[in-house]
């Protein structure tokens, strides 16, 4: 699997506190099968502020301790940026670090509980300038939970959406879990990551999400959430709209293979 989002870099945000820490995320995440993180510190959120420099260095920083300590994990950089009206300039500058430096897609992160004014320009400003927006965890923003037509709107222009894999496994509460899993079954869900903070708790895990999702849009959906999308994302090639298959109409077309496999 391939984490897109997470806060493994130590001391450049709200995660990994240190070095030791991150290597015990980095352990943690390769145990689980994950076998490469995008790093995507917070930047632009009005507390870190992390440029394309800064990242692109502590990205080779901290490759190279996961080289000594031998932890199997490949690293890619990238960043999480909040959703202000710089934004599309600090892209064009080389400012904002996009997925794997690539300048093909960029994680977008909305406050807690609001969508800002102006936050349709924006989007639309990135999808002009040729940067998918990826919209990060909209499942936690309050307003959007409110408003889930939202969302899909901007899934229909061509932005993609990542959900937290905690939020689609219940950690975060029954609201969002069952908003998860309507936005997945409509297919306006792309990508599922960790955003990870820490070795417990806010940890570097995918396989129960994906477990999770695989009963909600079948096996090769989940496998395109965790797997080919981010892969994608990694490589800067489009992502692609997940098929889900609805759990009644799956479990009806194993019971017929295996009635046809019978005869
Ligand atoms: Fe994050």
């Amino acid at each position: 699997m391939i984490d897109c989002h997470n806060h493994t870099l130590p001391g450049i945000d709200d995660g990994a506190h240190d070095t030791d820490m991150a290597l015990s995320m980095a352990q943690c995440a390769a145990s689980d099968g994950i076998e490469t993180i995008v790093c995507t510190p917070h930047h632009l959120n009005g507390v870190f502020t992390n440029s394309r420099t800064k990242i692109l260095k502590a990205v080779l920083e901290l490759r190279t301790r996961l080289a000594e300590a031998g932890v199997p994990l490949q690293l890619v950089p990238g960043s999480e940026i909040h959703l202000v009206p710089e934004l599309p300039s600090k892209i064009l500058e080389g400012d904002a670090l996009t997925y794997a430096d690539r300048g093909r897609a960029a994680l977008v992160e909305l406050p807690k509980h609001t969508v800002p004014t102006g936050a349709e320009a924006i989007l639309e400003q990135l999808l002009y300038q040729n940067v998918t927006p990826i919209i990060a965890h909209p499942e936690r923003n309050s307003e959007l939970l409110r408003h889930p037509d939202r969302l899909s709107e901007w899934a229909s222009w061509g932005c993609k959406v990542q959900l937290t894999g905690q939020s689609c496994t219940g950690d975060f509460g029954l609201h969002i879990q069952k908003q998860s899993r309507a936005w997945c079954q409509a297919g306006h869900v792309h990508l599922i990551a960790s955003d990870a903070h820490r070795p417990k708790g806010r940890a570097p895990s995918l396989t129960k999400a994906r477990d999770t999702l695989a009963l909600w849009v079948g096996d090769v959906a989940a496998e395109v959430l965790t797997v080919g999308n981010p892969n994608n994302l990694v490589h800067g090639e489009p992502v692609s709209d997940i098929q889900a298959v609805a759990p009644a109409r799956r479990f009806r077309r194993e019971w017929l293979t295996r009635l046809l496999r019978s005869n």
